[in-house]
């Protein structure tokens, strides 16, 4: 089965296209480097032709509010328009857990996306994710003042990329639900706990607190605002078993 995975060079797009190789499929690693860029349009034509499935995994490389949504609407339109054109079977999207529950303008994108995939009358799923492990440096970051790093007072699950990955492997398989599929990690706790614990575990000293004023990327949150309020899909790996392997490749 041909599979292209748009943005097969990024964080999940990497280990997705290594899981379905070792599957034995024929998988296009897909990203303007090698010739297929969703904005432009350029290649993407060739690169779904004759594709049972494709992947959307990319991602904006600007995430200021006008910029995102200009690439996922750009992105979307393109690549939906070529992927109809070449009859794709499943097309499988990465979208956030809570796009349509929370106010910021990165979330607002993705929710565009989403609705022109629903859209768009090809067979779909689409898998929201809580935050990656990985991102949780640059959370970190883009909430501190000098050496504080303010926090909204809310519940956070995050997930690894590796659990991540292994669940829009799974999902590209199977046929599609023409819906979506909520994925999260397997702990659920505060906000300020979990940015703590990654904090102290990689040696930054800056000091984390929870203010019910602090915002979430521009946006207000609730409580329950960044989790799945409904049924989830776990991962496996826990951020304790996540820092563990990070540091040791470190
Ligand atoms: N961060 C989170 O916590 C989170 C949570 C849930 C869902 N998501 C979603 O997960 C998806 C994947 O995120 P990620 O962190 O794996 O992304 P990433 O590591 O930043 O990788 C982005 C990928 O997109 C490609 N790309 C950029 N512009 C492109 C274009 N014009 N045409 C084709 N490909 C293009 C990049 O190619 P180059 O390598 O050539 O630049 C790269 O392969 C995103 O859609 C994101 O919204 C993220």
């Amino acid at each position: 089965m041909k599979i292209v995975v748009i943005g097969g060079t990024g964080l999940i797009g990497s280990k997705t296209v290594a899981i379905l190789r070792q599957g034995g499929h024929e998988v296009v690693a897909a990203s303007p480097n090698s010739g297929v860029n969703t904005i432009t349009g350029e290649g993407v034509k060739e690169a779904v032709a004759g594709a049972q499935v494709v992947i959307d995994l990319a991602n904006s490389p600007s995430f200021e509010d006008k910029a995102v949504l200009k690439f996922f609407e750009t992105a979307g339109r393109n690549l939906l328009a070529a992927e109809a054109a070449a009859s794709v079977r499943h097309h499988v999207a990465l979208s956030i857990v809570a796009t349509d529950r929370t106010d910021n303008g990165y979330f607002r994108a993705k929710l565009a996306q989403e609705k022109l995939i629903e859209a768009s009358g090809i067979p779909y799923t689409i898998i929201r994710a809580t935050q990656f492990m990985e991102f949780l440096g640059g959370i970190a970051d883009s909430s501190a003042d000098e050496n504080i790093v303010k926090l909204p007072p809310v519940l956070f699950q995050p997930i690894a990329a590796d659990d991540v990955a292994a669940v829009v492997a799974d999902v590209a398989l199977a046929a599609p639900r023409n819906g979506k599929v909520e994925i999260a990690g397997p702990e659920r706790a505060p906000f300020s706990e979990i940015v703590t614990r990654y904090l102290k575990a990689v040696g930054d000293a800056r000091q984390v607190v929870s203010d019910p004023a602090a915002r979430y990327w521009g946006g207000r949150v609730e409580e329950r605002s960044l989790v799945p309020l409904g049924e989830a899909r776990l991962g496996q790996i826990g951020l304790d078993e996540w820092l563990r392997r990070s540091l040791a490749k470190a």
